[in-house]
C-alpha cells in the first residue's frame, strides 16, 4: 500500500464539513476548544504506513520491540532500528526516546512507553500516559518535526480502558496545542486500529474538539465545489477497516469495559 501522507489525512474540520464525526451529545468538556481542528487528524489503520514526521511507538521499557503495534513498527522499519534502540539503554514508563525511522516511510519513530494500567492506581496510570503523550511532543518540537502520529498508547496488552486512554490523549495534546510550542506543529494525529479505539475516539474527539459552528449550518459554510474537493480527498484514502485487523501478535488482555459515555 502507498504511504499516506499528513496532508491526506483529514483534519476535524474536514471530518465536521463531510459529516464522518458527529458532534457528541454530551457537550464540549472543560477547556474544550475548535482552534486546533485543522491541525488534528484521525485514522484508522496501520500506523507503519504512515509518512509523517514521526509516529510514536507503545513500546515497552527494553525499548527491544514486542508484540502489537511495537512489532509492527519493527518488523516494519527492519534491523536498523533494533540496534539504534539497544544503544538507547531502554526507558521509563511515562518518558519517550527518538529514533530515526529506516525503512518505514516516516522520518523518526518516538517510543514512548505506556503504563500498564493499575485500576487500584488510576490516578498514577493517568499520570503516567499524560507523561507519554507530553514528553512525545516535547521531543517532536525539539527535533523540529511538524507532523506526528500517536498509536493509542497502552490500550493494547496494556489494558489501559480505550476510553479513559483517548480522553486522557486529547487533553494532553490540547493543552500542548494551547502553549507556545503546540503552535510549532503543523499536524498531531491520532491512530486508531482496534473498534474499541474508534468508538473511543469518535466519542471524544468532539468533546474536547468541538466544532467551530454548529455543524447542521456548517454545511452552506463550504461551497460544492469544495465539498466535492473534499470527498474526493477523503475517498482516496485507504479503505477504513470495517473490522478489527487481524494482528496474530496481538492479542489484547481481556479489557475490563470502561463506562461508555
Ligand atoms: N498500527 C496502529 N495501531 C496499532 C497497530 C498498528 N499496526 N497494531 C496495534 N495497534 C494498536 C492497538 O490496537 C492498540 O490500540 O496500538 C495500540 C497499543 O496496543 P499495544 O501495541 O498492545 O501496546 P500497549 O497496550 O501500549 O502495550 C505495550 O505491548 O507490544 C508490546 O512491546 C510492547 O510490551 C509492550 C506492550
Amino acid at each position: 500500500m502507498a504511504p499516506t501522507s499528513a496532508s491526506d489525512i483529514p483534519s476535524l474540520n474536514l471530518l465536521y464539513k463531510l459529516k464522518k464525526l458527529d458532534v457528541s451529545r454530551l457537550g464540549p468538556l472543560k477547556g474544550a476548544s475548535p482552534v486546533h481542528n485543522d491541525r488534528i487528524g484521525l485514522f484508522r489503520g496501520d500506523i507503519t504506513t504512515l509518512s509523517v514526521d514521526a509516529i510514536v511507538n507503545a513500546a515497552n521499557t527494553s525499548l527491544l520491540g514486542g508484540g502489537g503495534v511495537d512489532g509492527a513498527i519493527h518488523r516494519a522499519a527492519g534491523k536498523g532500528l533494533l540496534a539504534e534502540c539497544r544503544t538507547l539503554g531502554g526507558c521509563p514508563t511515562g518518558s519517550s526516546k527518538i529514533t530515526n525511522g529506516y525503512n518505514l516511510p516516516c522520518q523518526k519513530v518516538i517510543h514512548t512507553v505506556g503504563p500498564v494500567y493499575n485500576d487500584s492506581k488510576p490516578a498514577e496510570s493517568e499520570a503516567h500516559l499524560r507523561s507519554c503523550y507530553r514528553t512525545s511532543l516535547e521531543l517532536a518540537v525539539q527535533n523540529d518535526l511538524k507532523t506526528i502520529a500517536f498509536s493509542a498508547i497502552s490500550t493494547g496488552v496494556y489494558g489501559y480502558p480505550s476510553l479513559d486512554a483517548a480522553n486522557v490523549a486529547c487533553d494532553t495534546v490540547r493543552k500542548y496545542m494551547d502553549g507556545d510550542d503546540g503552535k510549532k506543529l503543523d499536524k498531531v494525529i491520532f491512530v486508531t486500529f482496534e473498534e474499541k479505539d474508534v468508538r473511543a475516539y469518535n466519542s471524544l474527539l468532539p468533546r474536547h474538539f468541538p466544532p467551530s459552528i454548529p455543524a447542521s449550518s456548517d454545511q452552506d459554510s463550504i461551497t460544492g465545489e469544495q465539498a466535492a474537493e473534499a470527498e474526493a480527498k477523503a475517498s482516496q484514502l485507504p479503505d477504513v477497516p470495517t473490522t478489527d485487523p487481524a494482528d496474530s501478535e496481538h492479542v489484547p488482555k481481556k479489557q475490563r469495559q470502561s463506562n461508555e459515555d
